[in-house]
């Protein structure tokens, strides 16, 4: 089994007090401060008043967590350059000296654990289990791929041939990677994009998500911290278009991670492939999904509502994994759906600081707009089965969007991804499967997908028939972990290769052969 000594980080067991307070009180000192933030460049960036932007709490607007200088285009350029002169520097640099700056970053974010965790929580909106999960990732992400990064770059891999001949294979870094990330993983995805590129020998500019540059600052701030040159991997928060232009014009970019939408995807794809001069890039997307789930009648309902509530809400619903469309056998799904309704009238929506909240609130209020906009018209049509109820004095002042869970007739009706806690359930009969199976491969995505099911035929057989990334048997479809599940999908959702897995690093390496003739 590949990687069966390593081990992943514990993390925090916030149901254990002698654990969770000293947490909490550790995190009680970050709760008020205010962080105001540049751009991390190779070079000192002046301040600027016209290019700041507040941040507000998600959960309550009224706080306000800081503020943000945003990238202009020219410093963009400049980081560019500096990015690409760093590149030889840092490309013929140890891979033992460039893993063990990711273990150290690794060991001082665990040190830094609440004041991260924090600044999830009021940057991002984030539960305080989501943040626990989201540091160890990010975590797990660094010291996974410093170990990979030694079995693949620290020696010439040597190759069979004739006699008299000898034959190597050499990774080395591509050039310069942008790294484009998501507000939902503003640790974990962020930090995996990033140390992937950079230990893989290639210099890094990262664009972290508008809505969470806080956090995305203070953790390059920790990777510096940690012996990262400040040219190798540079921090450019900003908008999309005006840094993103810059980044996928530019010719010398040899590559683009990006997580995020499938439309940003295609347009970064089209820019990067309209640049005059450029060698061919190296785009690796992880993008949307529309994530299904089938309940056969063996399933155990309550197992089934435990991992459904887990799988559409929990994050509240924004997460790339999150189940979108549940699709239950007939004879049950009565019983499934009341048995849901239940669970729904339970969940606690409020403040994500607290620790028996279960939802918390959107990212902003573009997707809070987008979300009730699209519940109401859903409402209007008559196909309400279940609504969550927030606690009104704990939600007032913050973007929270009540868990919903609609009937349809099936994935084919719906036209967009929906980021956020709103759950479509669709009844089939036995008969349908097959058909049912091939609306939800013809849908394009490819991301999670659910079976629960205690024939174990029956879930074989649909395990190898979906066409996805990574499909789960009998518990919830979100979380995966580390080497353990590689995160990714296919068709729409996303390019490969898995991220924690152990071929992410390939797409940022370069192959040489080398022939000596002894
Ligand atoms: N990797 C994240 C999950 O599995 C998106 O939930």
């Amino acid at each position: 089994i590949y990687g069966e000594k390593r081990k992943n980080s514990k993390g925090v067991n916030l149901n254990i007090n002698s654990q969770y307070q000293p947490l909490i009180d550790a995190m009680a000192a970050f709760m008020d401060s205010e962080h105001h933030v540049k751009p991390l460049l190779a070079f000192d960036v002046e301040d600027d008043a016209a290019q700041r932007h507040d941040v507000l709490s998600p959960y309550d607007t009224r706080q306000r967590v800081g503020s943000v200088q945003w990238t202009t285009s020219e410093q963009a350029q400049r980081a560019v350059d500096a990015a690409w002169a760093a590149f030889p520097r840092w490309s013929d640099t140890p891979v033992e000296e460039r893993a063990q700056i990711l273990e150290r970053f690794a060991d001082l974010m665990e040190e830094h654990l609440a004041e991260l965790m924090t600044l999830c929580s009021r940057e991002g909106g984030k539960l305080l289990t989501d943040g626990v999960d989201e540091i160890r990732e990010a975590v797990d992400f660094c010291r996974y791929y410093a170990m990979r990064a030694r079995e693949m770059f620290d020696a010439p891999i040597p190759l069979p041939g004739p006699t008299g001949e000898s034959n190597e294979l050499i990774l080395s870094g591509k050039g310069v990677f942008a790294a484009i990330s998501p507000w939902n993983f503003p640790v974990a995805i962020f930090c995996g994009q990033m140390v992937a590129a950079a230990v893989a020998g290639n210099s890094v500019l990262a664009k972290p998500a508008e809505q969470t540059s806080l956090i995305a600052h203070r953790v390059v701030e920790l990777l510096q911290q940690a012996g990262m040159p400040r040219d190798v991997v540079q921090l450019l928060p900003g908008d999309g278009p005006t840094v993103g232009s810059v980044l996928t014009g530019d010719a010398r970019i040899t590559g683009v991670v990006f997580t995020g939408g499938t439309d940003t995807a295609q347009i970064i794809n089209r820019a990067l492939a309209d640049r005059e001069g450029a060698a061919l890039p190296t785009l690796i997307a992880e993008t949307g999904g529309m994530n299904a789930m089938i309940v056969d009648s063996t399933a155990l309902p309550e197992q089934v509502v435990a991992d459904v509530v887990t799988s559409a809400f929990q994050s509240a619903g924004q997460r790339c994994s999150a189940l979108r469309v549940l699709y239950i056998q007939e004879d049950v799904a009565d019983h499934v759906i009341e048995l849901l309704k239940g669970a729904m009238a339970e969940l606690h929506i409020g403040d994500p600081r607290d620790l028996g909240t279960d939802v918390g609130p959107v990212i902003d209020e573009d997707a809070h707009r987008q979300l009730n906009d699209y519940i109401a018209r859903l409402k209007e049509e008559g196909r309400l089965l279940a609504e969550a109820t927030p606690d009104a004095e704990a939600t007032q002042h913050g973007h929270f969007v009540a868990p919903t869970a609609f009937e349809i007739d099936g994935i084919d009706t719906l036209e967009s991804e929906q980021f956020g806690p709103v759950l479509h359930i669709a009844r089939y009969r036995s008969a349908e499967i097959d058909r049912v199976i091939e609306t939800i491969n013809a849908k394009g995505y490819g991301l999670t997908f659910g079976i629960h099911s205690r024939n174990e035929s029956f879930a074989a057989e649909i395990a190898k028939k979906i066409r996805v990334g990574n499909v789960y048997v009998n518990r919830n479809i979100i979380g995966a972990v580390v080497g353990v599940q590689p995160f990714g999908g296919q068709g729409l959702s996303g390019t490969g290769p898995k991220a924690g897995g152990p071929h992410y690093l390939q797409r940022f390496a370069t192959e040489k052969t080398r022939t000596i003739n002894t």
